[in-house]
């Protein structure tokens, strides 16, 4: 495996980004590699641009939920482009992406469109402070919302603690409003609203933890949530970025029948291109400029050549069996790996839900907080990442994120990739 055109490209992006890079995890910084550098994809497959082919379970990092080069989604963009970018004036594409999400989306009644997931959630804790009118919000260790600075915030020890930044640049008095609790601990929970008591505008949380392993959550701590904060007036926020159109088009809110009082939404919902958005009741929404006090706006927001490609995206979703086969393709994939892995004796699992899935170097199958991965384990992942690649399997380069299945990983694709699989866990584990 030649990569000598990826090798020159990553010195000359050094001197022109911060790290070579454009967005910090693609650095392959994690697994101490050099990242390689893509020059196209169709179906479930990419190449770099020194001409290996990879199965790619990265997908963009989730949206590419048709694969690469989706001829729906392709066509759409051109037709679209064919009118024009940008206007800076409502398009009916608008109207036809909005529709369809709330037509078929029985938990929210409004959404307002914005670039990218980061943009969705800021947005969204600035609305459920200003519909509130308090300032502290609740996060969960783990769970990633994107880089907006309240959200940059991790917990010091102890529970109901005030946070700390994790990240230089955030002011501390930035990180005072934010509390972050562990996952899946219903007396934390408790005892921090107790303390904070009309203080707390939303609880956010991924409901499906992927950001840092696969955090599935009992869906009893979930119903908790909002039976607390419906009994608190605090507003109950479901970051469906990646969950959203993945486990099913209403997402984890669908999945496991709670009705949140704001979703954000991203990655699957640009067929590719940046689109985030926000959504909650009529009421809620009503907050948001120019029905309401709370500011947020967007140049691109709404724009027509990524609106019509989550269009056409999500009406390929909306078809018959589309979630099914998504998760029976991806337990069949999961199902083999593992079985391997257990008749082999490796200390090795798969977690999965839909069709997210999260190598895990433990056989622990309940890890739900951050705190009971084994950072140690991720040696193994290092090793197993860099088998795969050479046997021309690509997942994320990190050993805490999760890898997806599109709808163009067959099942041929995927026996390709289950035994490239075996043979890497086998260099891995010896
Ligand atoms: C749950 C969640 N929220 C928010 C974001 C931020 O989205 P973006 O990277 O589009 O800004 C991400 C990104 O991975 C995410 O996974």
């Amino acid at each position: 495996m030649s990569t000598v055109i990826s090798e020159q490209l990553f010195k000359e992006a050094k001197e022109l980004f911060p790290g070579g890079v454009n967005s910090p995890v693609r650095a392959f910084k994690a697994v101490e590699g050099i990242p390689l550098f893509m020059k196209k994809g169709e179906g479930c497959q990419i190449w770099d641009q020194d001409g290996n082919k990879y199965i790619d379970f990265c997908c963009s990092w989730g949206p590419l939920i048709l694969g690469h080069n989706n001829v729906s989604v392709r066509n759409a963009i051109v037709e679209a482009v064919d009118n024009g970018t940008s206007f800076g004036t409502p398009t009916r594409a608008e109207n036809l992406l909005g529709d369809l999400i709330i037509s078929n989306h029985k938990y929210i009644d409004k959404i307002r469109f914005v670039s990218s997931g980061t943009e969705a959630t800021m947005s969204a804790i600035r609305m459920a402070r200003g519909f509130t009118g308090r300032s502290k919000i609740v996060k969960f260790d783990g769970c990633y919302h994107g880089h907006a600075d309240s959200l940059l915030v991790k917990a010091g020890s102890g529970l109901a603690t005030l946070g700390v930044t994790t990240s230089a640049g955030v002011p501390e008095a930035f990180a005072q409003e934010t509390i972050v609790l562990p996952l899946n601990d219903e007396e934390a929970v408790k005892s921090c609203l107790q303390h904070y008591k009309d203080e707390i505008a939303c609880i956010i949380i991924e409901p499906i933890p992927a950001n840092n392993g696969l955090l599935i959550q009992d869906p009893q701590f979930l119903h908790f949530l909002r039976k607390i904060c419906t009994e608190q007036n605090v507003l109950l926020f479901f970051d469906e970025v990646i969950s959203g159109f993945r486990v099913g088009f209403e997402g984890a809110a669908g999945l496991y029948d709670i009705q949140p009082d704001i979703i954000t939404f991203g990655k699957i919902i640009g067929g590719g291109l940046p689109v985030g958005a926000y959504a909650g009741s009529k009421e809620i929404m009503s907050q948001i400029s120019p029905d309401g006090p709370v500011y947020q706006a967007g140049t691109l927001s709404g724009n027509p050549v990524a609106m019509m490609a989550g269009y056409a995206a999500l009406k390929e979703t909306l078809k018959e069996g589309f979630f099914e086969s998504q998760k029976e393709r991806t337990e069949y994939f999961v199902n083999a790996v593992v079985d391997y892995a257990k008749s082999k004796g490796y200390n090795f699992s798969i977690y999965t839900v839909g069709s997210i899935f999260w190598l895990a170097f433990s056989e622990n199958i309940h890890i739900r907080k951050a705190s009971e991965i084994d950072a140690d384990s991720m040696q193994y992942f290092k090793k197993l990442h860099k088998a795969l690649l050479e046997r021309g399997v690509y997942v994320g380069p990190s050993g805490f994120e999760v890898g997806f299945i599109s709808e163009a990983h067959t099942k041929e694709y995927l026996d390709i990739a289950i035994e490239v699989f075996k043979e890497s866990l086998d260099i891995a584990f010896n």
